[in-house]
Parts: C-alpha cells; sequence; structure tokens
C-alpha cells in the first residue's frame, strides 16, 4: 500500500440538500436551507455545498442565488455536466463545482463519475469552470483508473465516494467495511501523489465521518444526510458542533501518530 504523505486540518463541508427536501415536500419556504446554512457558520463548518439537480428535486436556483450572494463560506456546487448547468455555475461563480453523475431516476448519487470511460465529455466542462476561477471537483469511486483519469482530465480535486464503505459499516460486515475503507485509503493516497487534493463523502455518520478523517491525505469531508436527520433530534449547529470536534480530533490523533512514527 502507498504511504500517506501529508498532514492537515480537515475541512468541514455541510450539505444542506435535504433542509430543501423537507421544504418542498409542502412548498413554501419553511424550513429555508439559507437559515440551516447560516446554523453551519455559526457552528464551525467550513464550507456550504448545496447540489442543484436536474429535476430540482431539493435545492432550487433561488437557493444558489441567494448562497452565493448571501452566505460568507465558500459555495461548492454540486451538479451534473451539462450545459444547462455550466451556464448556471458561470452565472453564480460558487467557489467550488463538484461534478457528480445525476440519473432522475436515482434517490441519491449512487455511485461515481465514470471519468475513465467520459473523459472527453468532461474535460471541456473542466476546463470551462476552471478558466473562470472555479475549483473543480470530480466525485469519482475509489478506484485507481478514476484517478489517473481525473489526473488527465486536468482535475484540481477527487471526492471519493465513501457510500460502500459506510454501506458496509451499516452492514455489520467488518470484512466489506475493512476491505472498502482499505481501498478508500489506498485511492486517497494515490490521488495525493498524483497531485490532486482529496475529499470524500456519501453517507458518513460520526462513526464513518471519524474513520475517513484519519486518513491523513482526505483534506475535506461533505456531509449532508446524516446532520440534517440527526438535527431533529439534537438541533442543527450542535450536531455540527459535534461533528467537527470528532473529525478534529480524529486528524489530531492520526497526525501525533505520523509525528511519532
Ligand atoms: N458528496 C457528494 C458529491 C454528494 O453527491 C453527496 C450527496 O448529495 C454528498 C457528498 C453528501 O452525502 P450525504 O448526504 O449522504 O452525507
Amino acid at each position: 500500500m502507498t504511504a500517506d504523505v501529508t498532514f492537515s486540518p480537515v475541512r468541514l463541508g455541510v450539505n444542506i440538500d435535504h433542509v430543501a427536501t423537507i421544504r418542498n415536500a409542502r412548498g413554501g419556504g419553511h424550513p429555508d436551507p439559507l437559515r440551516a446554512a447560516h446554523a453551519a457558520i455559526r457552528a464551525g463548518a467550513d464550507g456550504i455545498t448545496a447540489h442543484l439537480r436536474e429535476d430540482r428535486r431539493h435545492i432550487s436556483d433561488n437557493d444558489i442565488e441567494r448562497l452565493k450572494n448571501e452566505i460568507s463560506l465558500p459555495l461548492n456546487l454540486e451538479m451534473a455536466a451539462t450545459e444547462e448547468m455550466l451556464a448556471i455555475a458561470l452565472r453564480h461563480r460558487p467557489e467550488a463545482c463538484c461534478l457528480v453523475p445525476e440519473k432522475r431516476e436515482e434517490l441519491t448519487t449512487e455511485g461515481g463519475l465514470d471519468v475513465a470511460g467520459g473523459h472527453n465529455h468532461l474535460k471541456p466542462y473542466i476546463v470551462a469552470l476552471k478558466e473562470a476561477g472555479i475549483q473543480v471537483s470530480l466525485f469519482i469511486d475509489p478506484d485507481d483508473g478514476q484517478v489517473a483519469a481525473s489526473w488527465l482530465a486536468e482535475a484540481s480535486v477527487v471526492e471519493l465516494h465513501t457510500g460502500s464503505y459506510c454501506e458496509a459499516v451499516l452492514r455489520g460486515s467488518q470484512e466489506d467495511a475493512e476491505r472498502e475503507y482499505q481501498r478508500l485509503r489506498h485511492t486517497a493516497n494515490l490521488a495525493a501523489h498524483s497531485g490532486l487534493t482529496v475529499h470524500a463523502g456519501h453517507g458518513l455518520d460520526y462513526e464513518t465521518a471519524v474513520a475517513v478523517a484519519a486518513i491523513p491525505v482526505v483534506q475535506e469531508l461533505n456531509i449532508g444526510h446524516f446532520l440534517v436527520g440527526e438535527a431533529l433530534f439534537e438541533g442543527l449547529e450542535g450536531v455540527i458542533k459535534r461533528m467537527r470536534s470528532a473529525v478534529e480530533k480524529a486528524r489530531k490523533t492520526c497526525g501525533e501518530e505520523l509525528k511519532t512514527s
């Protein structure tokens, strides 16, 4: 396995899509994703993430405009590589765009982008966004070929899909969870050695976020569903603070282990 190469604090991006999901269940404006973004800021989040889907099932165009205009934290816009989304990104100029695969019938983003198979399709979007000064990340499965293709496509960041790892943990299958975790760790290190910045996300909860934060080259976690779900019981600010301190602690512990090894 490749060795871990760097140690830096881990950034926490809070995904507010599912505040909009609840709002849209009734129409109207409550609960407001902007209010959630303000709570995330107070709780110490490093960025706000929102996915503008083709079917607008949660976040709306107006939410993106308000987030960009009214929020002081960097905005990470998750979007499909389409002409419509590119035009929206170029109009609002979020600090970052994460290109994701999108199928209308899926409940959530079920797998990573096939960058290896779709290199020619993705590259013009990556170039156009980068030329506008937007950091571009590609949401990929933890796979060596996808990392190599992301590097060739000139992305600066890859976000590793942690869904398979999180599902294995939830199933209670220790063997699968360990295999998926090592796959994540290996791919994260490979990406970092290739000069790519490494982010991770999807399906993370306290336990799995702590484990992923302990991979020193992972620089950012993007977490949504769990935080919004837990907020029903514990309140959004409290949950984000708890997540923030859990991932920081995991990162400090692995940093100290690195220094003494
Ligand atoms: N990262 C990406 C690229 C995603 O598409 C999603 C889901 O929208 C997340 C992170 C957050 O996943 P979850 O809501 O399961 O925490």
